[in-house]
Parts: C-alpha cells; sequence; structure tokens
C-alpha cells in the first residue's frame, strides 16, 4: 500500500489498519442507498456465486469443515457455503452497480482524492451487507487475493460507508490488523498467472495481454491444482491461523457514523463485531478498488453478468472516466502503474 497512500497516509494505515477520512456522504444518498437495498428480497446471498471456482477454498479450508467441503457435490456445497454465510449476514448483495458512480463523484467534490499517491483507481464493484442482531457477526478471515471472478490484487482500496452508526452501543464495528503486525502477500498471485497463461498465444488478447476470459475451465482447474497455485493456498491458510492465534487482542476497532467514509484494505485480517441493537440492522456499503499494475493481464469485465471494472479515477486531474467496457490498462502509460 505504500504506492497507494501519501506517505502520511500510508503510515496511519500501516500502524493502524485504516485511513479515517472525516468525509461524511451526504444523508440523502445514505437513505437513497438503504432504500434500495432494503427493497431486495430478505436472505439474497450472491457469496455462493463465488464457489463454483473456488475463490473462498483458502477461507473454508481455515474453517473445521472446510476440506469436507471441498469434497462435496457443487450443488450440496452451495447449500452449505450459503448456510455458513447466512449465519452472517441476512443479505449480501455484490455488483449492483446502482450508485458508484454517483457516490464517488460525490467523494471527488469531497477532495477525496487527497489521501493518494497512485496515479489511477479502478472503481472495480460495489457490496452491500446488512443483518440483524441474532447473528454472531464474521470472524476472523481475510478476502484472499483471486482473479477468477474480480481480479483481486493484495493492495486492493475498500471504501468503507456504513449507512448506520456502528459504535460501542450498537456494535457491528469492524476491526482490522494493522499491516505492521501481519500481513497476507498477495501480488505473488499475478506472477503465478503470467507464469502459468502468459508464454501461450491462445490465452493472450490481441495486445498480448492475458485474457481471463479465454482461460477454459479445464486450464484453470489445472492452475489451482498446481503445485504453485498450491503452496499460495497453503501459505495463506498458515498464516490466517497465525492470525487467529496469536493476534487477536491486536485488531483495532473503529467507532463510525452513518455516511462516515472509511479506507482500508480487505487483505489484511479483520472481522465485523456482532451487531447489538434490536431496533434496526446493521447495514454497511463497500466499494472495491485497486491501481493499475504493471502485470499484463486485462481485466474481467463482466461479474454476475454485469458489467464492472469499468470506472477510472484519474487522480492528478480528480476526474472519474466511464467506460462501457472494462478499463484497458495496455493504454495506462508504464510509468503509471504498479509494480508487482
Ligand atoms: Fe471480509
Amino acid at each position: 500500500m505504500y504506492n497507494i497512500f501519501k506517505d502520511k497516509y500510508f503510515k496511519e494505515y500501516y500502524s493502524n489498519g485504516f485511513v479515517e477520512t472525516d468525509t461524511v456522504l451526504s444523508h440523502d444518498l445514505v437513505d437513497e442507498i438503504r432504500a434500495h437495498y432494503q427493497a431486495k428480497a430478505e436472505g439474497h446471498n450472491d457469496f455462493p456465486k463465488f464457489f463454483v471456482n473456488n475463490e473462498h477454498q483458502i477461507y473454508l479450508e481455515g474453517e473445521e469443515s472446510g476440506r469436507a467441503f471441498s469434497k462435496l457435490p457443487k450443488s450440496v456445497a452451495h447449500q452449505k457455503i450459503r448456510e455458513l454465510y447466512d449465519t452472517s449476514y441476512s443479505k449480501a448483495v455484490y455488483c449492483e452497480q446502482v450508485f458508484m458512480e454517483r457516490v464517488m463523484t460525490e467523494l471527488l467534490e469531497k477532495d477525496f482524492l487527497r489521501f493518494f499517491k497512485t496515479p489511477y483507481l479502478i472503481v472495480s464493484y460495489d457490496i452491500y451487507l446488512t443483518n440483524d442482531c441474532n447473528r454472531p457477526g464474521a470472524g476472523i478471515h481475510t478476502d484472499p487475493p483471486n482473479f477468477h471472478h474480480f481480479y483481486e490484487t493484495e493492495n486492493d482500496v475498500t471504501i468503507y460507508i456504513p449507512l448506520v452508526d456502528l459504535n460501542d452501543k450498537n456494535g457491528g464495528r469492524i476491526s482490522v490488523l494493522p499491516e505492521s503486525k501481519l500481513k497476507l502477500s498477495g501480488n505473488v498471485l499475478l506472477k503465478m498467472m503470467e507464469e502459468a497463461f502468459g508464454g501461450e498465444q491462445q490465452w493472450l488478447d490481441e495486445n498480448g495481454y492475458i485474457d481471463p476470459d479465454k482461460i477454459d475451465d479445464k486450464a484453470l482447474s489445472d492452475f489451482i491444482k498446481s503445485r504453485p497455485y498450491q503452496r499460495l493456498i497453503e501459505h495463506q491458510r498458515n498464516v490466517i491461523s497465525m492470525a487467529r492465534q496469536y493476534y487477536t487482542d491486536e485488531f483495532t476497532y473503529i467507532n463510525e457514523s452513518k455516511g462516515r467514509v472509511l479506507l482500508w484494505n480487505n487483505k489484511n485480517f479483520h472481522a465485523a463485531e456482532a451487531w447489538k441493537e434490536k431496533s434496526f440492522n446493521r447495514e454497511v456499503y463497500i466499494i472495491r478498488c485497486m491501481p493499475i499494475y504493471n502485470t499484463k493481464i486485462k481485466l474481467k469485465n463482466k461479474l454476475h453478468g454485469k458489467l464492472f471494472n469499468n470506472l477510472l479515477v484519474h487522480v492528478k486531474t480528480g476526474t472519474l472516466e466511464k467506460f462501457d467496457r472494462e478499463v484497458d490498462v495496455s493504454q495506462i502509460p508504464e510509468m503509471d502503474k504498479v509494480a508487482i
């Protein structure tokens, strides 16, 4: 994240786990977001969609029953994973993409880019999570780097917007283990992907970039089973168990008020406290962003059938550019990319 945040804010992020922005999204927009998602069916849960290509294998295998999960038939596994995540959230909605542009436009007007050093940010997709007080919160985990669905990386920026107050009284606070304590490395996955797919014409687009949509199920499955990838999963599983065993008392909690924007990185270990308030639910809205790396991998443009990765923030000019396809990273000058 050193190449992402300006030095002053990097220090805050590195030692505390968060960057406090003191930027508040207008309550009119917050209320509109709440109304939109509250109208969606109770129990809407997009997590099982990620099970198809095993993103959450590492997360699952960190759980006691993890290994058994990966041996179940897919339909049974989907049901099980739904039950697993239903214990934390009553709705989990990914990639709705309805409010991202408006939220980012408002944040840009509020000088939100003052935190960033990296010249470009891709605004990838959004997430809405809600739960009532009868659920246990989310335990210590990381959202592991992957490329099957999102192309998530080590230095992702999570724009975290509580839609209600998260504090001692209400509960629901997010907690993060600062990067200075323990870090999960992730960009090595991009190097592995380059090694596995970069040399063969059949996986490349017209610019010579690896096109994830050209990688067929068999090739992907072979990559997942390969020794390098399995070593990475093993490594990630080990680091997660260390976080749980040695660092549970060193997570930073933070009180947040409705609409107040927090920056952090979901690749760091985090957890969500149980919600206590009975009269209304915990609700958070998240926008996931990432820098542009000097890796020759094309961005995907569909997540669960919806266009994503199509908003680009120009940090120097403070402008937001929208495309009708994914951001074409081959057009970005090499000097403006973050080295993996
Ligand atoms: Fe998470």
